[in-house]
């Protein structure tokens, strides 16, 4: 089966050192990074210390620094980073043409028995 891509919309809206919401409508909001190297990196936005927004963190390199308690957590693996330990959930991500995607499948929860599928919504 093909991979179905989310179009987010052009790179240009995420400033470099910044990040961006998505919510989800039954899932986890989702955080969208832009590194200063102009690398992008989708994570589920919550710290695994006690839920912190990664998106309000400070991103340095490819990790990001949680706002609450200073946890880092790399941006590649959603991994916690020196003494700590826990990981976040990454979600799929590619550029293309200028504008960011998400592989849909990540970012949309399976559709219950007797409910409509969970849809993003535009940030
Ligand atoms: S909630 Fe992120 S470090 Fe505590």
């Amino acid at each position: 089966m093909e991979a179905k891509w989310l179009d987010l919309g052009p790179t240009t809206q995420i400033e470099a050192g910044m990040a961006a919401t998505l919510p989800v409508i039954g899932g986890e909001e989702i955080a969208v990074f832009h590194t200063m190297r102009g690398e992008f990196y989708a994570l589920v936005n919550k710290c695994p210390h006690r839920q912190g927004p990664l998106s309000q963190g400070i991103v340095h390199g490819d990790s990001v620094t949680c706002p609450l308690h200073n946890w880092r957590i790399s941006l590649k693996s959603g991994q916690v980073l020196g003494d700590d330990e826990g990981c976040v959930p990454t979600i799929p991500l590619k550029i293309d043409c200028g504008r960011i995607y998400l592989l849909r499948e990540a970012v949309v929860a399976p559709r219950p028995a007797d409910g409509p599928a969970a849809e993003p919504q535009a940030a």
